[in-house]
């Protein structure tokens, strides 16, 4: 039965949406006698024949998939192409695909194999080098990981049919803001979206209003765009550390909204702390250029039931100590049971 845990636990591990790069799969040592329909360069767990390890072992090319194959794993190799034919007998079978750490580029993609794969569900791409996504035409994709590549576009539409596509991470690549304009328009379940680490001037546009999570650290957004969270009203998670951001670019009120739960605005240059909503519980602005405390900014008013859920607020590498708060902060930060300054 061990064997059968393998597809669950990376379930798991990308259900954690963890945003390290970080799964477990088993040696493929410990996988017992191979099945008999599986390619020879391969293993095929005897008790479990719909899988296909081919991973860490040296491979130049993706090897023929037989039929009856759903989950092939193919990282670790030195993979530098993807010849025509190899899919053939899993164009409509074919469930996951794993790719990450190999040396793949577009221009070996051979036509006729990624883009005959209709019934995909997991599409793992990461630490390749490729400067173009290769998206399948499969309606049922949930997952794709692109991250580590040369990504410098994903064009508008490339995604638009994929109404059960859940999460996409595209970190560490080289996308501009021009370059996404409209790709991520069409996915009615999109939740969680990583393009951190890029060369983005702005938050991507045209998100689905179906985002939970959104990171964007690393980039070089000088701005947000006044309305931008009110287009995602379960938006709960924000990260813009690591940017370019300035009093100026942050419209008033634009980070009030009720939805969030977490904003990270660390590794800016702020200088004044932007207003937020009383839902907000995890706040981070160390390392900006903060000299005033303004209590305003995460209450208005002070009452029995109007105070902030703030948890924690992390202020350090600022200009700014623990005397700049206004005697009255208890009865608005009440909650707040870590309030960093250094
Ligand atoms: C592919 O399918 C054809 C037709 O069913 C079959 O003859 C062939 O052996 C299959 N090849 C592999 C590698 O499974
Ligand atoms: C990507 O290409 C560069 C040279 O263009 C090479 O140095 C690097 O090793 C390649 N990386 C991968 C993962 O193939
Ligand atoms: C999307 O997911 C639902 C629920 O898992 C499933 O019933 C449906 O068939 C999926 N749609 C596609 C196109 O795969
Ligand atoms: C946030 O917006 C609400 C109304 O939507 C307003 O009552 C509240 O004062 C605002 N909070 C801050 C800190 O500006
Ligand atoms: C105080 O909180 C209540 C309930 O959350 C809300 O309806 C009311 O608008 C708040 N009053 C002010 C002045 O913010
Ligand atoms: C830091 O704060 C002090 C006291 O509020 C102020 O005099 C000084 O100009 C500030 N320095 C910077 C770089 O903002």
């Amino acid at each position: 039965m061990i064997p059968l845990r393998l597809p669950l636990l990376a379930v798991l591990v990308s259900l954690a949406l963890c945003q390290y790069y970080d799964y477990d799969y088993q040696p493929a040592s410990m996988l017992g006698p191979s099945g008999p329909n599986c390619n020879q360069e391969c293993e095929c767990p005897i008790n479990f024949p719909s899988a296909m390890y081919c991973d860490s072992r040296k491979l130049k090319f993706v090897p023929v998939v037989p039929t009856g194959i759903k989950y092939l794993y193919l990282h670790n190799n030195q993979i530098e192409e993807i010849k025509a034919g190899v899919f053939d007998n899993v164009t409509d079978g074919l469930r996951w695909l794993v790719l990450d750490k190999n040396h793949l580029t577009n221009a070996k993609i051979a036509k006729g194999t990624i883009d005959k794969l209709t019934a995909l569900e997991k599409l793992f791409f990461s630490y390749n080098n490729i400067t173009e996504p290769v998206i399948p035409p499969s309606k049922s994709l949930d997952e794709l990981k692109m991250m580590h590549n040369k990504l410098t576009k994903f064009p508008s539409g490339l995604l638009s049919d994929k109404e059960n596509l859940t999460s996409i991470n595209l970190q560490h690549n080289e996308l501009t803001s021009d370059a996404i304009a409209g790709a991520f328009k069409g996915p009615k379940k999109l939740m969680s979206l990583d393009v951190s680490n890029n060369k983005l001037k702005k938050l991507p546009a045209g998100v689905p209003s179906s985002l939970e999570i959104l990171y964007a650290d690393y980039n070089d957004i000088d701005s947000i765009g006044a309305g931008y969270l009110n287009k995602l009203p379960k938006l709960q998670y924000l990260r813009v550390s690591h940017n370019k951001l300035v009093d100026s670019g942050i419209p008033a009120g634009v980070f009030n909204v009720s939805s969030l739960v977490e904003l990270d605005l660390s590794f800016n240059k702020l200088q004044s702390i932007p207003e937020i909503n009383e839902q907000l519980e995890q706040f981070y602005l160390q390392a900006n250029e903060i000299s005033k405390f303004d209590l305003g900014s995460f209450c208005k008013f002070s009452g029995p039931l109007n105070y902030s859920r703030l948890k924690h607020l992390r202020l350090d590498a600022n200009n700014i100590t623990q005397s700049s708060m206004p005697p009255d902060t208890s009865n608005c930060l009440r909650q707040a049971s870590d309030i960093m300054f250094d």
